[in-house]
């Protein structure tokens, strides 16, 4: 382990990324940066006594963070980019063609595609040389086609499927620029979360997962990584998801 290794959290605002950071900072085998858009959600990480970092994701912000680490030959160990969204001001996952619309699509594929390839966009030189990176996106099992049954959720179905071909596109990128990095999109479960909260009335209490459980299953999912050039798409149990 280099002395420069870092343990990176994008969205750290999230209800999954505050829990893996309070896990993180309590494990305490490196430092941890929590990267989010709002102060109050900084400052709650912060109390946990992890480095906190605004950013509003712009270009000129995303690319400042990257210099940051850049200068300070940071080698990250682990990185998890947790944002995404599935409704929205004036909009609400469609159950229908006759629902969709273009002001919808483009807020969440704007933060459930774009941001995170945007990220790994400006992370990639330090991504290039660090040791053996483990990044993990958070994507949905209803991004898979495969397992689409039920239909509905246009946006956000596909929003996380283009996530996933763009995450797969970034994995064999890496396996020729590093080897021994690697990239999974990630499933939790269904997460007790205000992004969940709305659509948890027909959820078994089984399988509504607190934040806790759902960052101790990602951080042993994570640990269970092997950096083999491929794009895994894993749930919290550590299985493939079909694309
Ligand atoms: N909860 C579930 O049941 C569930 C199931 C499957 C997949 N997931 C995925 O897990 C991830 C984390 O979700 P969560 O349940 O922890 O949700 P959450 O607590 O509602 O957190 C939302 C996250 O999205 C980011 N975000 C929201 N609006 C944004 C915007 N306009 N611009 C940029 N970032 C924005 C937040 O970033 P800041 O921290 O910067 O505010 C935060 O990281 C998401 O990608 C979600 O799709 C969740």
């Amino acid at each position: 382990m280099s002395d420069n290794s870092l343990d990176l959290v994008i969205g750290a605002g999230s209800g999954i990324g505050h829990a893996l950071i309070e896990r993180w900072s309590r494990e305490g085998s490196r430092p941890v940066l929590a990267v989010a858009r709002s102060e109050a959600s900084l400052a709650a990480v912060g109390a946990l006594g992890v480095q906190t970092q605004h950013c509003d994701y712009s270009e000129v912000a995303l690319a400042a963070l990257a210099a940051q680490l850049q200068e300070q030959s940071s080698d990250i160990t682990r990185l998890v980019i947790c944002n995404g969204v599935l409704q929205g001001e004036g909009y609400r996952p469609e159950r229908a063609l006759n629902q969709l619309t273009t002001n919808a699509m483009q807020q969440v594929f704007e933060v459930n595609t774009f941001l995170p390839m945007r990220v790994l966009a400006s992370l990639a030189p330090v991504l290039k040389r660090s040791e053996a990176p483990r990044i993990a996106v958070l994507s949905a099992r209803v991004g898979s086609i495969g397992d689409n049954g039920l239909g509905g959720w246009y946006s956000y179905r596909g929003s996380k499927a283009a996530l996933n071909m763009m995450l797969r596109c970034a994995a064999l990128e890496m396996r020729r620029v590093n080897p021994a990095a690697k990239i999974m999109a990630y499933h939790p479960g269904t997460v007790d979360t205000p992004l969940s909260q709305p659509f948890q009335a027909n959820v078994a209490p089984e399988k509504l997962f607190s934040p806790e459980r759902a960052a101790t299953a990602l951080d042993t999912v994570m640990a269970s990584l092997q950096a083999d050039g491929e794009l895994s798409y894993l749930d919290w149990r550590g299985e493939t998801i079909p694309w």
